[in-house]
């Protein structure tokens, strides 16, 4: 998977350097560069931003930067694939292949891990991070003529600037690509997962830690009985947690399950 990051702080991304992404990386898994929106800027001050048309406070960033940086970035593969729109095979910015490009927003939709399971599937990602009172929406708006563009929101917040979001997704989408976490099988039952529960508690040594101890299913070698406990756990921390994700569920719960409850 090729993934093109476009920041003014391109320090911000260095996280990126880290842990399974960054093993990633340097593996070849994932091919992640990071772009200097001010490398498009063309004057002596490398400006990429100016007042809110129509007045208010804050500054916003200027359309005709990001427009080049895009250009760049999304490159040839957008072209091709705008054609293909202009024939009438696939409706114009929800081109089937080609990039996808991220913005991320506290108007956006919000990121959930359907996205980042969605996303994951893609072969290229674009994320253009926006900074003060956000991007020109003339950006996405052009740019969703030739590719598909994804306002995503990270949660019900502000943040200065859309790097961390990027950063939120990026993890939540490269950890899902193929071969980046070591054993595909701890994706299996996570929270927000298939099972559309919370995970279950998790422990390991010390088996008794300040007069804490592990529950003794758990050491049983019942492994049927850890399954249903583990169930029951998710249940229980699900419903007082998160109870919004016990209604309209894709797989609904048991008879057993409810009991549980
Ligand atoms: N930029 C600022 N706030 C944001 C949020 N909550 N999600 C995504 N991008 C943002």
């Amino acid at each position: 998977m090729k993934i093109d990051v476009i920041s003014i702080f391109p320090e911000y991304l260095a996280a990126l350097e880290l842990s399974l992404i960054g093993k990633a990386r340097t593996s070849g898994l994932l091919d992640l560069t990071v772009h200097n929106l001010r490398d498009w800027t063309t004057d002596k001050h490398r400006t990429v931003d100016d007042t809110p048309a129509g007045g208010g406070a804050g500054m916003v960033m200027r359309a005709d930067v990001w427009g080049a940086a895009l250009d760049d970035v999304l490159g040839a593969a957008a072209d091709a694939d705008a054609d293909e729109g202009a024939n009438g095979d696939v409706e114009a910015g929800a081109t089937e292949e080609g990039p996808v490009l991220l913005i991320p927003t506290p108007t956006g939709r919000v990121f959930d891990q359907r996205m980042a399971e969605e996303l994951a599937g893609e072969d290229h990602l674009v994320f253009a991070c926006g900074r003060y009172e956000g991007i020109d929406a003339r950006v996405a708006e052009k740019f969703s003529e030739r590719v598909r563009v994804v306002e995503f929101s990270i949660g019900d917040y502000v943040l200065n600037g859309g790097e961390v979001a990027a950063l939120v997704a990026i993890e939540a989408i490269g950890r899902l690509s193929p071969g980046v976490v070591g054993n595909p099988e701890s994706l299996i039952e996570e929270s927000h997962g298939a099972a559309g529960l919370l995970e279950y508690p998790v422990y390991t040594r010390p088996t008794s830690w300040r007069g804490a101890d592990i529950p003794d299913v758990l050491l049983s070698g019942d492994h049927a009985r850890i399954t249903r406990w583990r169930r029951r756990k998710a249940l229980a921390r699900t419903a007082k947690r998160r109870p919004d994700m016990l209604i309209d569920r894709a797989e609904p719960l048991t008879m057993e399950d409810k009991l549980a409850l």
